[in-house]
């Protein structure tokens, strides 16, 4: 045998194990794309040993104490963990229940797939040198809103504005807008108000459903608007019976010398109420005299974005082209007032009304520890509408954790901009007992970009029930009504929304953030079911 020199012998020995490592990691890829789907997970023997599923008890337990960080274990030779009994059969979960609810049961087998320390900020401030210390600051001060957001914000507010909506939807990005948003606000904006009134016609529409509420309220309102527009009629509201006076204080339009109606709060739908007689007036609009025959979308609008879809080589979809315009019309009708913005402004800066909840800080009593909320919101703060209520009479309901898990399943896709971070509006105060003690339904957080969630909501009264029945929890319901839209806004200063749209708030929301404000690029979660409302009227 001839002698080799030790480096030859390291080399091969390296060179060996370099193989051997491509080897294993290589077959590794496999085993980690079979552990993904059921249907693998069915016939496979790896199976029966290293997958285990946890049993809800289980899963519980690891909620409610912080993911240990254990040391890499030395390259195991151990036998897996035998499988429990009583485990949930993987069979029976869909995939993204797996993967939302029991991502403990995927142990991947690697010893080197373990939970990271989070880093040791203080240590690694030593090793620092004091120039390098100094650039410290500028790196937090980019962690806030740019001016330019900051702005958009206030004009949204109406704060530093000037002008009206109008110049505020000009002033936005046509990038982060509805198509064709600025072209169809001045559209709607200029049928209803009119260089002059005279010998225009009008549809004078007086109180139909006064059991409805805020957003349901202001949809029937533009169903009617959608109709007058079709024929060239001015829609008024009937200034003996206007819709939405029940919403409303008694008084609140007395000092305008008007009834009581949703003008109260909103802008003004047109400029011409004075000039509609009965001469020059219908009060029904027969659906069937609508030219072209589409009941949704007047003429020019639907040819406008249908152009506007060629452009794109796609055709459009009569249920998109629907929403689209429903968008623009509650974004016209839903355009605070300046006295309502005002008030707005009050309560959103209202230190004592809102609340911020830090579930990574347990206090002495056990509970999270509270701060107070930033107007306006950080970045990446996920707006959650929870609709609950009466909303079970027409819907599925959507329990709150499932709201939870739609939006941690998308931060945990989305690591490196998202953060568990939301703004929880609702009518159920249950809803925001159960937030305030969630710390995260993924029991791995440490996957997260930030570890446990922090919420932030609003101190108002909240009744698990109609819209009528939260109205009758306050004094002054001109301002009840405006402390909702101001929920609405505040759930407009977020970048990531999630809610269920099978409810008129989450599609008002939806349609406000695309179209008073250039958020439409920002995504929209559904933690329902599309067929629950994608084909509402
Ligand atoms: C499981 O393993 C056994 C023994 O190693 C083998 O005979 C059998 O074919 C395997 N089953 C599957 C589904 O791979
Ligand atoms: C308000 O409503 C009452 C009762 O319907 C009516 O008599 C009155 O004229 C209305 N006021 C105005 C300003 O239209
Ligand atoms: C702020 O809100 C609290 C209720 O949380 C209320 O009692 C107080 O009057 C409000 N302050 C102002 C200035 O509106
Ligand atoms: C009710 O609230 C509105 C809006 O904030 C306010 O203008 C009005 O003065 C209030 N009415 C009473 C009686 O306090």
């Amino acid at each position: 045998m001839s002698k080799q020199s030790p480096f030859k012998i390291a080399f091969g020995a390296i060179f060996f194990m370099s193989i051997c490592f491509f080897l294993y990691n290589f077959e590794s890829i496999g085993t980690s794309l079979k552990i993904s789907r059921p249907k693998h997970v069915e016939n496979s023997n790896f199976t029966s040993t290293t997958i285990q599923t946890l049993a809800p008890t289980t899963v519980k337990s690891i909620k409610s104490t912080p993911t240990t960080v254990k040391k890499p274990a030395p390259k195991s030779t151990k036998k897996p963990a035998a499988v429990p009994t009583d485990r949930i059969d993987p069979k029976k979960l869909d995939v993204e229940q797996i993967e939302a609810d029991f991502p403990m049961g995927y142990k991947n087998p690697r010893s080197w797939f373990l939970p990271l320390p989070g880093p040791n900020e203080k240590e690694l401030l030593q090793i620092l040198t004091a120039e390098q210390r100094e650039l410290l600051p500028s790196f937090g001060a980019q962690a806030q809103l740019s001016q330019k957001q900051l702005d958009k914000i206030n004009s949204f507010y109406g704060i530093n504005r000037e002008g009206g909506w109008q110049d505020h939807i000009e002033s936005l990005d046509d990038d982060g807008l509805a198509p064709l948003t600025k072209w169809a606000q001045s559209y709607i904006y200029n049928h209803q108000h009119p260089a002059s009134c005279k010998g225009k016609k009008f549809y004078i529409l007086e109180e139909k459903a006064p059991w409805y509420g805020l957003g349901a309220a202001v949809r029937v309102i533009f169903r009617e608007l959608e109709l007058a527009i079709s024929v060239g009629r001015i829609l008024v509201l009937d200034p003996k019976n206007p819709p939405g006076g029940h919403l409303m204080s008694n008084d609140c339009g007395a000092y305008r010398g008007r009834n009581a109606s949703l003008e109260c709060v909103l802008e003004d739908i047109t400029s011409c109420t004075s000039y509609a007689t009965p001469e020059n007036s219908v009060r029904e609009i027969d659906i069937g005299s609508v030219p072209g025959g589409n009941k949704y979308v007047p003429p020019l609008p639907a040819v406008a974005l249908t152009t506007y879809m060629k452009q794109t080589g796609l055709p459009t979809s009569g249920a998109f082209l629907r929403y689209w315009w429903h968008a623009q019309m509650y974004a016209y009708i839903f355009r605070p007032n300046q006295p309502t913005l005002a008030r707005m402004v009050e309560m959103r800066t209202n230190k004592t009304l809102h609340t911020a909840v830090d579930t990574n800080v347990k206090m002495k009593d056990g509970k999270a520890k509270l701060h107070t909320v930033p107007f306006p919101l950080p970045p990446s703060t996920i707006s959650m509408h929870i609709r609950h209520g009466d909303k079970a009479i027409e819907g599925r309901l959507i329990s709150t954790r499932d709201y939870i898990v739609a939006a941690e399943r998308f931060v945990l896709r989305n690591p490196i901009l998202y953060r568990k971070r939301a703004f929880v509006t609702t009518e159920d105060p249950g809803a925001i007992a159960e937030i305030k003690r969630t710390t995260g339904i993924n029991p791995v957080s440490t996957t997260f970009a930030n570890l446990q969630w922090y919420w932030f909501y609003s101190n108002i009264p909240r009744f698990d029930g109609s819209p009528f029945q939260n109205l009758r929890l306050s004094e002054n319901r001109t301002d009840a009504m405006i402390t909702h839209i101001m929920q609405l806004w505040m759930a407009i200063e977020c970048d990531t929304f999630v809610g269920n749209r099978n409810s008129n708030w989450n599609k008002l929301i939806d349609s406000i953030r695309c179209t008073l404000m250039d958020k439409c690029r920002a995504p929209y979660l559904d933690a329902g079911y599309s067929a629950d409302w994608l084909h509402f009227p």
